[in-house]
């Protein structure tokens, strides 16, 4: 092709970078790529033979190729290298032109770039894109922020190359500034907070009832054919059986149980802290992340009989039953969490979201892509500004009906010693909401001992402070 008569360029030909330009190409667009690592660009320029493709060995080569005014997209590692990507763009290219990060930005930082490229006459967009290796190749959900102007160019682009689930693209224009990563974020938060249960169940299964891997595998898939669907439901099934190549094992029980983390699920607890905005499930499976990393404390601190399990004695059948209506019911709270925060980042950040859209476009592609979002779009559908999903009554019933399989597998986990933080903190954040009276009463007494911090009373409006001492 000649020069300038490509569509899109993409700058970090990664996993991600490299899949989504063959993504974007089996949809009829010319897409240039551009990485800094040479032998990337070879890569594509192997993949590239027969499409209109563009491996280009250099940034000039790249910009050149592209149709004016020009669309470029990075996928690049977040935090300095999108800056430095940034940094070589900005004196090569004309007002008009527009950058999109579809990397895993933190939210401030796309706020901040947004600013600058606007100095610089550019258009910007944070864009979430999740799904992996496979859903940057064969349909991503992708969550765009930024100028609504900026989306009108790509929308063509991203809705061929998104995921469709019953014909509608797993993509919508979000919101302006950092709608988009911020959206992502808290997609990772749930993802986190589900990653979590599921790991929790399997504790318990393997624990507490002797599980054998491919008891295992078999039970996750029959979970998946219910209620709990879901890819990271699927995906657990199909770990249990994967062999590992180096040992007669299977791989699950050759992998070190330290979990790691980029980061995005953290912000997501982050900021719902400073939204004042209770995500407890977000929160624990970060710290449950933590915990598992400090290995050499969790040996040293096994040396005592704590903590270490006993084999469960009761009605097996029966506790596994409860495991997966427990399991439900803690799923929903998290998704429940993640979607009230959505609402809370909307209405302090301006963004304007639209949850109902939002549970749409999770519906496929992403990693959180479960059969619960029909039933969370709907229930946005009805009631566009609920704060809690537990608001809507087909929900509140849902989590009510199987609360008591969540007190009975939290009960039976702690009595076996088995950890059960994000089971438990979920049992807990239901109980406090269903609860008419806390203890809160007891906190602000005691603020305003220590501190006069005040109180507010049942029988009369203000503020008041006891001198505590006097009687
Ligand atoms: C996605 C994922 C992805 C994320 C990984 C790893 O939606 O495709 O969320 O963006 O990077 O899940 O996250 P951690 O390394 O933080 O676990």
């Amino acid at each position: 092709l000649k020069e300038q008569t490509y569509g899109l360029g993409m700058i970090g030909l990664g996993v991600m970078g490299r899949n989504l330009v063959l993504n974007i190409s089996d949809h009829g667009l010319a897409v240039a790529g551009y990485d800094k690592d040479w032998d990337k660009v070879q890569e594509l320029r192997k993949e590239a033979q027969e499409r209109k493709i563009k491996a280009a060995e250099n940034l000039e080569e790249l910009i050149g190729s592209l149709r004016v005014p020009r669309t470029i997209m990075m996928l690049v590692p977040a935090g300095g290298p999108v800056d430095s990507v940034i940094g070589d763009l900005i004196p090569r290219l004309e007002p008009g032109d527009l950058i999109i990060d579809g990397g895993n930005s933190h939210f401030r930082d796309t706020d901040a770039r947004l600013k600058r490229l606007a100095e610089n006459k550019l258009l910007y967009m944070g864009v979430g894109v999740s799904g992996g290796e496979k859903g940057a190749r064969y349909g991503p959900s992708i969550m765009p922020g930024g100028r609504e102007e900026a989306y009108a160019r790509v929308r063509p682009i991203f809705e061929a190359a998104a995921a469709q689930v019953e014909k509608e693209p797993c993509v919508t224009y979000l919101g302006p500034g950092s709608a988009g990563h911020y959206v992502k974020m808290v997609h990772n938060g749930i993802e986190y907070g589900v990653m979590q249960l599921i790991a929790e169940s399997y504790h318990i299964l393997k624990q507490g009832l002797g599980l054998s891997d491919d008891e295992l595998s078999d039970l996750f898939a029959e979970w998946n054919q219910k209620e709990l669907n879901g890819y990271l439901m699927e995906i657990s099934s199909e770990i249990f059986k994967h062999r590992d190549e180096k040992t007669e094992n299977r791989l699950i029980d050759m992998i070190l149980d330290e979990a790691r983390q980029k980061g995005t699920g953290r912000w997501s607890a982050q900021d719902a802290l400073e939204l004042e905005l209770p995500a407890p499930n977000i929160d624990i499976a970060v710290a449950a992340r933590y915990i598992s990393a400090r290995s050499d404390e969790r040996r040293a601190i096994s040396g005592s009989d704590i903590g270490h399990g006993t084999a469960f004695g009761g009605d097996r059948k029966s506790l596994v039953a409860y495991l997966r209506e427990a399991v439900y019911a803690a799923t929903i709270l998290t998704y429940s969490q993640g979607f009230s925060q959505l609402k809370a980042a909307s209405d302090a950040y301006d963004y304007g979201l639209n949850l109902e859209e939002i549970a749409r476009i999770w519906r496929g592609g992403c990693i959180i892509r479960a059969a619960l979002l029909n039933d969370i779009r709907r229930a946005f559908h009805e009631k566009k500004e609920l704060s809690n999903l537990l608001l809507d009554a087909t929900f509140e019933e849902r989590v009510e009906k199987r609360l008591e399989s969540l007190r009975f597998v939290v009960g039976t986990a702690v009595n076996l010693g088995i950890p059960v933080p994000g089971l438990g903190v979920a049992l807990s954040y239901m109980d406090s909401f269903r609860s008419p009276w806390l203890p809160a009463n007891l906190i602000q007494a005691q603020r305003d001992l220590f501190g006069a911090h005040t109180y507010e009373r049942k029988d009369e409006k203000g503020v008041f402070h006891t001198d505590w001492e006097k009687g």
